[in-house]
């Protein structure tokens, strides 16, 4: 389908036309649990339903659309990560299921007494996979943050990486404190020892250029569905590195059938059709017409253009309201996803008081269990979220203060 293209940097009111959820007037704050989907995508899902909804590879029209679909959504998840030749993309139900997956193919290649590098800063999904490898006589090591804003130091992970560290698991952006990770410094830095670098992008991706190819990383993963896309997820390999590993798909399927090797069983075909459309969103928002990585580019830094005013707004009210502590960087880049408490009111009346008003936020330790508590933070509670993409608005956010002020 062709999308109404816009020249420049679209702006708020064109880009929200695109997502039929945003009409109720509810406001969507909780973007890092999930996105709203642009109506292209919503089209594409229905349509494959309505016309080829059956198995892949039969031989028939309805199946050869089906094989085609899927074919296109790894092409299409190569193109917005970057893999340019580089590595290989493998699809699967969540960022959960992909990590434990790969975690499971490392359980059987790394011997006792290889090092497991995890960072604090996880969501559990790139944490408790590569810890439970102790139990296969792997080394688990831990690289923490600094306990005040959650920062992750390079010079911290230096001290522990050796010549038998064999992975490194982190994530780009945290999803409590909306960092951004240097992550080709980090891949660099492994890679002089041997080891390999697990990514978590799923923070990260719904704002930025992934560059896998270009920063060097061996695994990179992220969620569909937090990318204004259907529920799925993305796992991105080296080919170096998926050949290193023999996937856990049926004995009669051959190592070297990458990205097959590695998908157990069937994909939602529907959620690849909905995956490919997502290229005429972002063609339409970069006022591009071909589908290539000038487009990616484009669009994703016309995204980060029309976050930056929000996050301004965010971070300005609540780094300025007394008895707030913000977490995460101030006045770094960094992506709009804004966790806090207040040393006033428990985060979850905070979450419940702005729910309760027509905006969606959310409180808790967000999954990053063991970064809140490294952070001094009850687990029980949490933090206050505010997730913000590019089709909020700052007169989203002004609203959502004058609520918060009620309620801190
Ligand atoms: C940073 C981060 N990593 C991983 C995940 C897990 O994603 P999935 O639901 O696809 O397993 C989430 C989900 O919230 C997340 O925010």
């Amino acid at each position: 389908m062709l999308l109404p293209m816009v020249s420049g940097l679209p702006t708020a009111d064109l880009v929200r036309a695109h997502f039929p959820a945003l009409e109720s007037g509810f406001v969507f704050l909780e973007n890092a649990g999930g996105s709203q989907m642009p109506e292209c995508v919503m089209d594409a899902m229905s349509s494959f339903v309505r016309e080829s909804y059956v198995q892949t590879t039969a031989g028939y029209p309805a199946s050869d659309r089906a094989t085609e679909t899927a074919r296109q959504a790894h092409e299409m998840a190569e193109l917005l990560m970057g893999a340019e030749g580089k590595g290989s993309v493998v699809l699967g139900a969540s960022t959960t299921q992909l990590v434990c997956m790969l975690a499971e193919c490392y359980s059987r290649y790394l011997l006792p007494g290889d090092e497991v590098i995890v960072s604090i800063a996880n969501h559990e999904a790139n944490a408790g996979p590569w810890s439970r490898l102790e139990r296969f006589g792997a080394v688990v090591k831990w690289w923490g943050v600094d306990p005040y804003a959650g920062e992750m130091r390079l010079s911290d992970l230096e001290k522990l990486l050796t010549k038998r560290t064999k992975i490194v698991a982190f994530p780009h952006t945290s999803n409590l404190l909306g960092n951004i990770v240097d992550v080709a410094a980090v891949a660099k830095l492994v890679h002089e020892v041997g080891g390999r670098v697990v990514i978590d992008g799923v923070a990260y991706a719904s704002h930025g250029y992934m560059e896998v190819a270009d920063w060097d990383v061996d695994f990179y993963a992220y969620s569909t569905y937090k990318v204004y896309g259907p529920h799925m997820a993305a796992l991105y390999g080296k080919h170096e590195a998926w050949s290193e590993l023999d996937g856990p798909n049926h004995f009669f399927v051959a190592k070297e059938e990458i990205p097959r090797k590695f998908e157990l069983g069937s994909l939602p075909y529907e959620g690849c059709a909905g995956l490919v459309a997502l290229g005429d969103y972002l063609r339409a928002i970069s006022g591009r017409l071909p589908l290539d990585r000038q487009t990616v580019e484009a669009a994703t830094g016309h995204m980060r253009l029309l976050e930056a005013p929000v996050t301004k707004k965010l971070l300005d009210y609540l780094t300025h309201k007394p008895g707030v502590r913000v977490v995460g960087p101030i006045g770094q880049d960094r992506v709009p996803t804004v966790s806090f408490v207040s040393d006033r009111v428990p985060s979850p009346a905070v979450s419940s008081y702005v729910n309760e008003r027509g905006f969606g936020i959310r409180h808790g330790h967000m999954y990053s269990h063991r970064l809140t508590e490294a952070l001094g933070v009850d687990t029980g509670t949490g933090f206050v979220r505010v997730s913000a993409v590019h089709y909020n608005t700052v007169d989203e956010i002004e609203r959502l203060c004058g609520v918060l002020d009620e309620v801190l």
